[in-house]
Protein backbone atom coordinates (compact mmCIF):
# COMPACT_ATOMS: atom_id res chain seq x y z
CA UNK A 1 0.00 0.00 0.00
CA UNK A 2 1.58 3.38 -0.98
CA UNK A 3 1.64 6.10 1.16
CA UNK A 4 -1.00 8.42 0.69
CA UNK A 5 -0.21 12.20 1.85
CA UNK A 6 -2.49 15.09 1.83
CA UNK A 7 -1.15 18.62 0.71
CA UNK A 8 -3.21 21.79 1.84
CA UNK A 9 -2.18 24.93 0.91
CA UNK A 10 -3.74 28.25 -0.88
CA UNK A 11 -1.32 29.17 -3.48
CA UNK A 12 -1.44 26.83 -6.36
CA UNK A 13 2.14 26.90 -7.02
CA UNK A 14 3.09 25.23 -3.85
CA UNK A 15 0.69 22.83 -4.57
CA UNK A 16 2.70 21.88 -7.67
CA UNK A 17 5.28 21.49 -6.41
CA UNK A 18 4.91 19.96 -3.64
CA UNK A 19 2.94 17.40 -5.27
CA UNK A 20 5.59 17.36 -7.91
CA UNK A 21 8.50 16.61 -5.30
CA UNK A 22 6.75 13.86 -3.34
CA UNK A 23 4.87 12.30 -6.42
CA UNK A 24 8.58 12.17 -7.79
CA UNK A 25 9.73 9.98 -4.40
CA UNK A 26 7.21 7.75 -4.69
CA UNK A 27 4.12 8.79 -2.55
CA UNK A 28 0.65 9.04 -3.52
CA UNK A 29 -0.40 12.79 -2.99
CA UNK A 30 -3.98 14.38 -3.16
CA UNK A 31 -3.37 18.30 -3.46
CA UNK A 32 -6.42 20.37 -2.10
CA UNK A 33 -6.54 24.47 -1.86
CA UNK A 34 -9.43 24.53 0.55
CA UNK A 35 -8.95 23.38 4.15
CA UNK A 36 -12.60 22.78 4.36
CA UNK A 37 -13.07 20.23 1.36
CA UNK A 38 -9.81 19.11 2.86
CA UNK A 39 -11.10 18.22 5.91
CA UNK A 40 -14.18 16.42 4.56
CA UNK A 41 -11.48 14.48 2.43
CA UNK A 42 -9.96 13.32 5.73
CA UNK A 43 -12.93 11.59 6.68
CA UNK A 44 -13.33 9.61 3.50
CA UNK A 45 -10.07 8.68 3.15
CA UNK A 46 -7.22 6.49 4.52
CA UNK A 47 -4.26 9.95 5.09
CA UNK A 48 -1.00 8.47 6.54
CA UNK A 49 -0.12 12.40 6.70
CA UNK A 50 -0.64 16.14 6.34
CA UNK A 51 1.25 19.12 5.04
CA UNK A 52 -0.91 22.17 5.46
CA UNK A 53 -0.20 25.60 4.94
CA UNK A 54 -0.12 27.75 7.86
CA UNK A 55 -1.80 31.23 6.66
CA UNK A 56 -4.28 30.24 4.58
CA UNK A 57 -7.91 32.58 3.93
CA UNK A 58 -11.20 30.95 6.50
CA UNK A 59 -8.81 28.32 8.22
CA UNK A 60 -5.34 28.55 9.24
CA UNK A 61 -2.99 25.63 9.56
CA UNK A 62 -3.54 25.55 13.06
CA UNK A 63 -7.42 25.08 12.72
CA UNK A 64 -6.69 22.22 10.80
CA UNK A 65 -4.54 20.93 13.43
CA UNK A 66 -6.39 20.70 16.07
CA UNK A 67 -9.48 19.39 13.61
CA UNK A 68 -7.18 16.48 12.81
CA UNK A 69 -5.50 16.23 16.86
CA UNK A 70 -9.32 15.96 17.70
CA UNK A 71 -10.73 13.78 15.03
CA UNK A 72 -7.84 11.72 13.72
CA UNK A 73 -5.20 11.73 16.24
CA UNK A 74 -3.12 9.25 14.81
CA UNK A 75 -2.23 11.42 11.67
CA UNK A 76 0.93 13.33 11.93
CA UNK A 77 0.77 16.87 10.58
CA UNK A 78 3.41 18.80 9.33
CA UNK A 79 3.43 22.68 8.82
CA UNK A 80 5.11 24.97 6.34
CA UNK A 81 5.29 28.79 7.09
CA UNK A 82 6.48 31.49 5.44
CA UNK A 83 9.90 32.32 5.55
CA UNK A 84 10.66 34.09 9.53
CA UNK A 85 7.12 33.73 11.02
CA UNK A 86 8.89 31.37 13.63
CA UNK A 87 6.17 32.40 16.25
CA UNK A 88 3.77 30.39 13.80
CA UNK A 89 6.23 27.79 13.70
CA UNK A 90 6.65 27.63 17.55
CA UNK A 91 3.00 27.79 18.17
CA UNK A 92 2.32 25.09 15.88
CA UNK A 93 4.30 22.42 17.41
CA UNK A 94 3.24 23.61 21.09
CA UNK A 95 -0.34 22.03 20.14
CA UNK A 96 1.27 19.00 18.37
CA UNK A 97 2.27 19.71 15.11
CA UNK A 98 4.80 16.81 14.19
CA UNK A 99 7.09 18.99 12.68
CA UNK A 100 7.57 22.02 10.47
CA UNK A 101 9.30 23.30 7.66
CA UNK A 102 9.55 27.17 6.19
CA UNK A 103 8.90 28.25 2.87
CA UNK A 104 11.00 28.33 0.02
CA UNK A 105 12.30 24.30 1.08
CA UNK A 106 14.35 22.19 -0.81
CA UNK A 107 13.82 19.03 -2.26
CA UNK A 108 15.57 17.19 0.91
CA UNK A 109 14.35 19.23 3.51
CA UNK A 110 10.90 18.21 2.60
CA UNK A 111 11.81 14.53 2.15
CA UNK A 112 13.57 14.27 5.45
CA UNK A 113 10.67 15.43 7.44
CA UNK A 114 8.26 13.47 5.04
CA UNK A 115 9.40 10.28 6.10
CA UNK A 116 9.90 10.62 9.21
CA UNK A 117 6.22 11.43 9.28
CA UNK A 118 5.50 8.09 7.89
CA UNK A 119 7.28 6.21 10.12
CA UNK A 120 5.31 8.19 12.65
CA UNK A 121 1.96 7.13 11.04
CA UNK A 122 3.20 4.12 10.13
CA UNK A 123 4.23 2.63 14.33
CA UNK A 124 0.83 4.80 15.12
CA UNK A 125 -0.89 3.06 12.82
CA UNK A 126 0.34 -0.36 14.21
CA UNK A 127 0.01 0.53 17.75
CA UNK A 128 -3.77 1.36 16.63
CA UNK A 129 -4.15 -2.24 15.59
CA UNK A 130 -2.60 -3.46 18.60
CA UNK A 131 -4.43 -1.50 20.83
CA UNK A 132 -7.64 -2.59 19.27
CA UNK A 133 -7.12 -6.06 19.20
CA UNK A 134 -6.26 -5.95 22.60
CA UNK A 135 -9.57 -4.19 23.65
CA UNK A 136 -11.55 -6.67 21.44
CA UNK A 137 -9.68 -8.97 23.22
CA UNK A 138 -10.08 -8.17 26.37
CA UNK A 139 -13.87 -5.86 26.31
CA UNK A 140 -16.36 -7.52 27.85
CA UNK A 141 -17.78 -8.91 25.17
CA UNK A 142 -15.85 -11.21 24.74
CA UNK A 143 -16.80 -12.45 27.76
CA UNK A 144 -18.72 -15.45 26.46
CA UNK A 145 -22.49 -16.02 28.37
CA UNK A 146 -26.27 -15.52 28.27
CA UNK A 147 -27.09 -17.30 31.33
CA UNK A 148 -28.63 -15.74 34.16
CA UNK A 149 -25.48 -16.45 36.06
CA UNK A 150 -23.07 -14.88 33.75
CA UNK A 151 -25.43 -11.38 33.23
CA UNK A 152 -24.88 -11.14 36.71
CA UNK A 153 -21.13 -11.50 36.61
CA UNK A 154 -21.16 -9.01 33.51
CA UNK A 155 -23.38 -6.33 35.60
CA UNK A 156 -20.82 -6.90 38.27
CA UNK A 157 -18.17 -6.27 36.16
CA UNK A 158 -19.64 -3.10 34.70
CA UNK A 159 -20.40 -1.83 37.74
CA UNK A 160 -17.02 -2.40 39.59
CA UNK A 161 -15.16 -1.03 37.07
CA UNK A 162 -15.15 2.93 36.84
CA UNK A 163 -13.95 2.91 40.52
CA UNK A 164 -11.03 1.86 41.93
CA UNK A 165 -12.13 -0.37 44.53
CA UNK A 166 -10.51 -3.88 45.58
CA UNK A 167 -12.23 -6.72 43.69
CA UNK A 168 -11.86 -10.29 44.98
CA UNK A 169 -12.65 -12.96 42.23
CA UNK A 170 -13.31 -16.85 43.77
CA UNK A 171 -14.52 -19.31 41.46
CA UNK A 172 -13.52 -22.70 40.67
CA UNK A 173 -10.30 -23.40 38.01
CA UNK A 174 -10.76 -22.60 34.79
CA UNK A 175 -14.38 -20.61 35.26
CA UNK A 176 -12.57 -17.41 33.90
CA UNK A 177 -11.21 -15.37 37.04
CA UNK A 178 -8.14 -13.88 34.93
CA UNK A 179 -10.36 -12.95 31.87
CA UNK A 180 -12.66 -11.63 34.13
CA UNK A 181 -9.91 -9.39 36.25
CA UNK A 182 -8.39 -8.25 32.78
CA UNK A 183 -12.10 -7.01 31.13
CA UNK A 184 -12.53 -4.97 34.83
CA UNK A 185 -9.30 -3.58 33.86
CA UNK A 186 -9.93 -2.76 30.24
CA UNK A 187 -13.31 -1.30 31.49
CA UNK A 188 -11.73 1.33 33.72
CA UNK A 189 -10.32 4.84 33.31
CA UNK A 190 -6.66 2.86 33.67
CA UNK A 191 -7.39 1.10 30.81
CA UNK A 192 -4.41 2.74 29.00
CA UNK A 193 -2.12 1.78 31.99
CA UNK A 194 -0.49 -1.31 32.71
CA UNK A 195 -2.24 -4.36 33.58
CA UNK A 196 0.32 -6.10 35.82
CA UNK A 197 -0.52 -9.70 37.02
CA UNK A 198 1.55 -11.78 39.64
CA UNK A 199 0.70 -15.14 40.56
CA UNK A 200 1.43 -15.36 44.37
CA UNK A 201 2.21 -19.54 44.27
CA UNK A 202 4.06 -19.51 41.43
CA UNK A 203 6.65 -17.76 43.49
CA UNK A 204 8.51 -18.77 46.94
CA UNK A 205 8.05 -16.29 49.68
CA UNK A 206 11.37 -14.83 49.45
CA UNK A 207 11.16 -14.16 45.85
CA UNK A 208 8.13 -12.89 46.29
CA UNK A 209 8.40 -10.33 48.36
CA UNK A 210 10.90 -8.36 46.11
CA UNK A 211 9.08 -9.19 43.06
CA UNK A 212 5.93 -7.52 44.64
CA UNK A 213 8.02 -4.61 45.91
CA UNK A 214 11.33 -4.30 44.15
CA UNK A 215 14.35 -4.87 46.19
CA UNK A 216 17.55 -1.99 46.42
CA UNK A 217 21.30 -2.96 44.87
CA UNK A 218 23.10 -5.71 47.46
CA UNK A 219 19.61 -6.32 49.51
CA UNK A 220 20.69 -10.17 49.29
CA UNK A 221 22.98 -12.12 47.52
CA UNK A 222 21.76 -11.99 43.86
CA UNK A 223 20.38 -8.90 44.18
CA UNK A 224 23.47 -7.02 41.29
CA UNK A 225 21.43 -3.94 40.76
CA UNK A 226 18.49 -2.18 42.16
CA UNK A 227 14.79 -3.58 40.93
CA UNK A 228 11.56 -2.25 40.53
CA UNK A 229 9.02 -4.42 41.40
CA UNK A 230 5.29 -5.14 40.14
CA UNK A 231 3.58 -2.63 43.07
CA UNK A 232 5.13 -0.07 40.65
CA UNK A 233 5.57 -1.19 37.78
CA UNK A 234 1.57 -0.96 38.05
CA UNK A 235 1.19 2.79 39.36
CA UNK A 236 -1.62 3.96 37.75
CA UNK A 237 -3.01 0.77 36.11
CA UNK A 238 -4.06 -2.39 37.66
CA UNK A 239 -2.23 -4.90 39.69
CA UNK A 240 -3.75 -8.76 39.49
CA UNK A 241 -2.92 -10.62 42.90
CA UNK A 242 -4.35 -14.46 41.76
CA UNK A 243 -3.94 -17.25 43.68
CA UNK A 244 -4.35 -14.90 46.74
CA UNK A 245 -5.45 -17.82 49.04
CA UNK A 246 -1.22 -19.07 48.93
CA UNK A 247 -0.05 -15.77 50.35
CA UNK A 248 2.68 -16.68 53.39
CA UNK A 249 1.54 -14.97 56.46
CA UNK A 250 4.71 -12.71 56.36
CA UNK A 251 3.52 -11.52 52.64
CA UNK A 252 0.33 -10.93 54.14
CA UNK A 253 1.33 -8.75 56.88
CA UNK A 254 2.86 -6.55 54.15
CA UNK A 255 0.14 -6.67 51.67
CA UNK A 256 -2.22 -5.47 54.23
CA UNK A 257 0.35 -2.40 54.97
CA UNK A 258 0.21 -1.58 51.14
CA UNK A 259 -3.45 -1.57 50.65
CA UNK A 260 -3.94 0.70 53.70
CA UNK A 261 -1.38 3.29 53.18
CA UNK A 262 -0.58 3.11 49.17
CA UNK A 263 2.86 3.18 50.64
CA UNK A 264 5.37 0.56 50.71
CA UNK A 265 9.78 -0.16 50.59
CA UNK A 266 11.67 -1.96 48.43
CA UNK A 267 13.32 -4.94 50.12
CA UNK A 268 16.39 -3.52 51.80
CA UNK A 269 15.24 -0.38 50.92
CA UNK A 270 14.51 2.98 53.82
CA UNK A 271 12.55 5.19 50.40
CA UNK A 272 8.64 4.99 50.71
CA UNK A 273 7.43 4.58 47.60
CA UNK A 274 3.85 5.66 47.05
CA UNK A 275 1.76 4.30 44.15
CA UNK A 276 -1.76 5.46 42.71
CA UNK A 277 -2.83 1.29 42.18
CA UNK A 278 -6.15 -0.41 41.80
CA UNK A 279 -6.00 -3.97 43.44
CA UNK A 280 -7.65 -7.06 41.90
CA UNK A 281 -7.55 -10.38 43.44
CA UNK A 282 -8.43 -14.13 42.32
CA UNK A 283 -8.58 -17.41 44.22
CA UNK A 284 -10.07 -20.70 43.60
CA UNK A 285 -10.26 -21.24 47.72
CA UNK A 286 -12.91 -20.42 49.99
CA UNK A 287 -11.32 -17.62 51.68
CA UNK A 288 -13.49 -17.31 54.99
CA UNK A 289 -12.70 -20.89 55.63
CA UNK A 290 -9.24 -20.05 55.62
CA UNK A 291 -9.77 -17.45 58.06
CA UNK A 292 -11.49 -19.86 60.30
CA UNK A 293 -8.46 -22.67 59.73
CA UNK A 294 -6.64 -19.27 60.84
CA UNK A 295 -4.20 -19.50 57.80
CA UNK A 296 -5.74 -16.37 56.30
CA UNK A 297 -5.63 -12.87 58.01
CA UNK A 298 -9.31 -11.58 58.69
CA UNK A 299 -8.38 -8.09 58.36
CA UNK A 300 -6.43 -8.99 54.97
CA UNK A 301 -10.02 -10.87 53.93
CA UNK A 302 -12.34 -7.88 54.30
CA UNK A 303 -9.23 -5.31 52.64
CA UNK A 304 -9.72 -7.49 49.30
CA UNK A 305 -13.31 -8.53 49.70
CA UNK A 306 -14.66 -4.73 48.79
CA UNK A 307 -16.09 -5.79 45.98
CA UNK A 308 -16.69 -9.42 45.38
CA UNK A 309 -17.41 -11.51 42.15
CA UNK A 310 -18.35 -15.13 42.21
CA UNK A 311 -17.66 -17.29 39.10
CA UNK A 312 -20.47 -19.91 38.06
CA UNK A 313 -18.71 -23.45 37.71
CA UNK A 314 -19.87 -23.95 34.05
CA UNK A 315 -22.45 -27.51 35.24
CA UNK A 316 -24.23 -24.48 36.71
CA UNK A 317 -24.80 -22.85 33.39
CA UNK A 318 -25.21 -25.55 30.98
CA UNK A 319 -27.09 -23.52 28.48
CA UNK A 320 -23.83 -21.14 27.51
CA UNK A 321 -22.56 -24.30 26.48
CA UNK A 322 -23.31 -24.20 23.35
CA UNK A 323 -22.12 -20.53 22.68
CA UNK A 324 -18.76 -21.06 24.19
CA UNK A 325 -18.06 -24.22 21.49
CA UNK A 326 -19.13 -21.66 18.92
CA UNK A 327 -16.88 -19.37 19.68
CA UNK A 328 -13.87 -21.43 20.39
CA UNK A 329 -14.47 -23.82 16.97
CA UNK A 330 -13.98 -19.84 15.44
CA UNK A 331 -10.93 -19.25 17.58
CA UNK A 332 -9.00 -22.47 16.83
CA UNK A 333 -10.29 -22.06 13.20
CA UNK A 334 -8.68 -18.59 13.13
CA UNK A 335 -5.90 -19.35 15.00
CA UNK A 336 -5.06 -22.27 13.18
CA UNK A 337 -6.05 -21.04 9.75
CA UNK A 338 -8.55 -24.00 8.78
CA UNK A 339 -12.06 -23.62 7.95
CA UNK A 340 -14.79 -23.79 10.76
CA UNK A 341 -16.22 -27.19 11.63
CA UNK A 342 -20.09 -27.97 12.40
CA UNK A 343 -20.81 -30.08 15.16
CA UNK A 344 -23.22 -32.66 15.12
CA UNK A 345 -26.09 -32.54 17.53
CA UNK A 346 -25.54 -35.94 19.56
CA UNK A 347 -21.72 -34.20 20.24
CA UNK A 348 -23.50 -31.22 21.28
CA UNK A 349 -25.79 -33.66 23.83
CA UNK A 350 -22.65 -34.88 25.12
CA UNK A 351 -20.72 -31.63 25.80
CA UNK A 352 -23.86 -30.34 27.12
CA UNK A 353 -24.61 -33.07 29.68
CA UNK A 354 -20.92 -33.39 30.90
CA UNK A 355 -19.53 -31.89 34.31
CA UNK A 356 -16.76 -30.12 33.10
CA UNK A 357 -14.47 -30.09 36.46
CA UNK A 358 -11.65 -28.08 34.48
CA UNK A 359 -14.60 -25.99 33.34
CA UNK A 360 -14.17 -23.22 30.52
CA UNK A 361 -10.36 -23.91 30.33
CA UNK A 362 -11.45 -27.54 30.23
CA UNK A 363 -14.10 -26.69 27.23
CA UNK A 364 -11.41 -24.50 25.23
CA UNK A 365 -9.28 -27.77 25.29
CA UNK A 366 -11.61 -30.08 24.19
CA UNK A 367 -12.72 -27.90 21.36
CA UNK A 368 -8.91 -27.45 20.30
CA UNK A 369 -8.48 -30.89 20.04
CA UNK A 370 -11.63 -31.65 18.11
CA UNK A 371 -10.93 -28.82 15.77
CA UNK A 372 -7.25 -30.02 14.82
CA UNK A 373 -7.87 -34.27 15.09
CA UNK A 374 -11.11 -34.45 13.87
CA UNK A 375 -10.87 -35.48 10.34
CA UNK A 376 -13.85 -33.95 8.75
CA UNK A 377 -15.99 -31.08 8.25
CA UNK A 378 -18.11 -31.63 11.22
CA UNK A 379 -17.16 -32.59 15.11
CA UNK A 380 -19.03 -36.17 15.42
CA UNK A 381 -19.11 -37.75 18.66
CA UNK A 382 -16.15 -40.10 17.63
CA UNK A 383 -13.83 -37.16 17.96
CA UNK A 384 -14.71 -36.70 21.18
CA UNK A 385 -12.26 -37.59 24.11
CA UNK A 386 -13.70 -40.55 25.86
CA UNK A 387 -13.97 -38.76 29.41
CA UNK A 388 -16.74 -36.96 28.01
CA UNK A 389 -18.99 -40.06 26.95
CA UNK A 390 -18.34 -41.65 30.35
CA UNK A 391 -21.45 -42.81 32.09
CA UNK A 392 -20.88 -41.87 35.58
CA UNK A 393 -20.22 -38.31 34.26
CA UNK A 394 -23.63 -38.79 32.71
CA UNK A 395 -25.66 -39.54 35.15
CA UNK A 396 -23.66 -37.09 37.79
CA UNK A 397 -24.70 -34.13 35.03
CA UNK A 398 -28.41 -35.64 35.38
CA UNK A 399 -28.94 -35.52 39.28
CA UNK A 400 -27.43 -31.80 38.54
CA UNK A 401 -31.14 -31.62 36.30
CA UNK A 402 -33.02 -32.81 39.47
CA UNK A 403 -35.16 -30.23 41.40
CA UNK A 404 -34.69 -28.99 44.32
CA UNK A 405 -35.80 -31.80 47.28
CA UNK A 406 -33.90 -34.71 46.99
CA UNK A 407 -36.08 -37.17 48.70
CA UNK A 408 -33.90 -40.62 47.96
CA UNK A 409 -36.78 -43.03 47.52
CA UNK A 410 -39.20 -40.48 45.59
CA UNK A 411 -36.35 -39.52 43.52
CA UNK A 412 -35.09 -43.02 42.83
CA UNK A 413 -39.15 -44.20 42.00
CA UNK A 414 -39.35 -41.20 39.34
CA UNK A 415 -35.82 -42.01 37.84
CA UNK A 416 -37.24 -45.74 37.77
CA UNK A 417 -40.60 -44.52 35.79
CA UNK A 418 -39.03 -42.60 33.42
CA UNK A 419 -36.30 -45.45 32.67
CA UNK A 420 -39.70 -48.14 32.31
CA UNK A 421 -41.50 -45.57 30.03
CA UNK A 422 -38.29 -45.33 27.67
CA UNK A 423 -37.84 -48.60 27.54
CA UNK A 424 -41.17 -49.17 26.38
CA UNK A 425 -40.96 -46.75 23.52
CA UNK A 426 -37.51 -47.84 22.41
CA UNK A 427 -39.04 -51.60 22.06
CA UNK A 428 -41.77 -50.46 20.03
CA UNK A 429 -43.87 -51.02 23.25
CA UNK A 430 -43.00 -54.88 23.12
CA UNK A 431 -43.02 -55.56 27.00
CA UNK A 432 -41.17 -58.59 26.55
CA UNK A 433 -38.27 -56.70 24.98
CA UNK A 434 -38.32 -53.92 27.18
CA UNK A 435 -38.25 -55.75 30.09
CA UNK A 436 -35.41 -57.45 28.37
CA UNK A 437 -33.55 -54.37 27.77
CA UNK A 438 -34.48 -53.32 31.60
CA UNK A 439 -32.59 -57.25 32.62
CA UNK A 440 -36.27 -57.73 34.96
CA UNK A 441 -38.32 -60.41 34.59
CA UNK A 442 -41.39 -59.80 32.80
CA UNK A 443 -44.19 -60.23 35.43
CA UNK A 444 -41.62 -57.86 37.30
CA UNK A 445 -42.29 -55.35 34.49
CA UNK A 446 -45.82 -55.81 34.67
CA UNK A 447 -46.13 -54.73 38.37
CA UNK A 448 -44.05 -51.68 37.39
CA UNK A 449 -46.27 -50.56 34.85
CA UNK A 450 -49.42 -51.04 37.17
CA UNK A 451 -47.30 -49.32 40.13
CA UNK A 452 -46.15 -46.25 37.98
CA UNK A 453 -49.41 -46.12 36.23
CA UNK A 454 -47.31 -46.36 32.86
CA UNK A 455 -49.34 -46.59 29.66
CA UNK A 456 -48.52 -49.44 27.32
CA UNK A 457 -49.64 -48.19 24.01
CA UNK A 458 -52.60 -50.26 23.93
N1 LIG B 1 -16.93 -16.62 29.80
C1 LIG B 1 -15.90 -16.94 29.02
N2 LIG B 1 -15.97 -16.69 27.70
C2 LIG B 1 -14.94 -17.02 26.90
N3 LIG B 1 -13.80 -17.60 27.31
C3 LIG B 1 -13.67 -17.85 28.61
C4 LIG B 1 -14.71 -17.52 29.54
N4 LIG B 1 -14.31 -17.88 30.77
C5 LIG B 1 -13.08 -18.41 30.62
N5 LIG B 1 -12.68 -18.39 29.34
C6 LIG B 1 -11.42 -18.92 28.82
O1 LIG B 1 -11.10 -20.08 29.58
C7 LIG B 1 -9.73 -20.13 29.90
C8 LIG B 1 -9.54 -20.14 31.40
O2 LIG B 1 -9.91 -18.89 31.97
P1 LIG B 1 -9.06 -18.20 33.13
O3 LIG B 1 -7.61 -18.43 32.95
O4 LIG B 1 -9.52 -16.80 33.23
O5 LIG B 1 -9.61 -19.07 34.36
P2 LIG B 1 -9.19 -19.01 35.91
O6 LIG B 1 -10.46 -18.97 36.66
O7 LIG B 1 -8.21 -17.92 36.13
O8 LIG B 1 -8.53 -20.44 36.09
P3 LIG B 1 -7.45 -20.94 37.22
O9 LIG B 1 -8.15 -20.91 38.54
O10 LIG B 1 -7.14 -22.33 36.78
O11 LIG B 1 -6.31 -20.00 37.14
C9 LIG B 1 -9.10 -18.91 29.24
O12 LIG B 1 -8.56 -19.30 28.00
C10 LIG B 1 -10.26 -17.97 29.05
O13 LIG B 1 -10.04 -17.11 27.97
MG1 LIG C 1 -6.20 -18.06 36.75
Amino acid sequence: MSTNILCLDDEPNYLLILEAMLSDAGYSVTALSDPETALAYLDESDVDVIITDMKMPRMTGQDVLEHVKKNHPHIPVMIMTAFGSIEGAVEAMKIGAFDYITKPFSNEELLLSASKAMKMSATQRQFRILQESMEERYGLHQIIGRSKPMRDVLAMVDRAAPSRSTVLITGESGTGKELVAKAIHFASPRQKNPFISVNCMALNPGVLESELFGHEKGSFTGAVARKRGRFELADSGTLFLDEIGELSPETQVKLLRVLQERIFERVGGAESIEVDIRIVTATNRDLLECVKEGTFREDLYYRLNVVHIQLPPLRERREDIPLLVAHFINKYAELNKMPVKAIAPEAMDYLCAYEWPGNIRQLENVVERCMVLAPGEAIGVEDLPPEIKDEESQFKSAVDLLPARLDLADTLEKIEAALVRRALIRNDFVQTKASEALGISKSLMQYKLKKYKISTGM
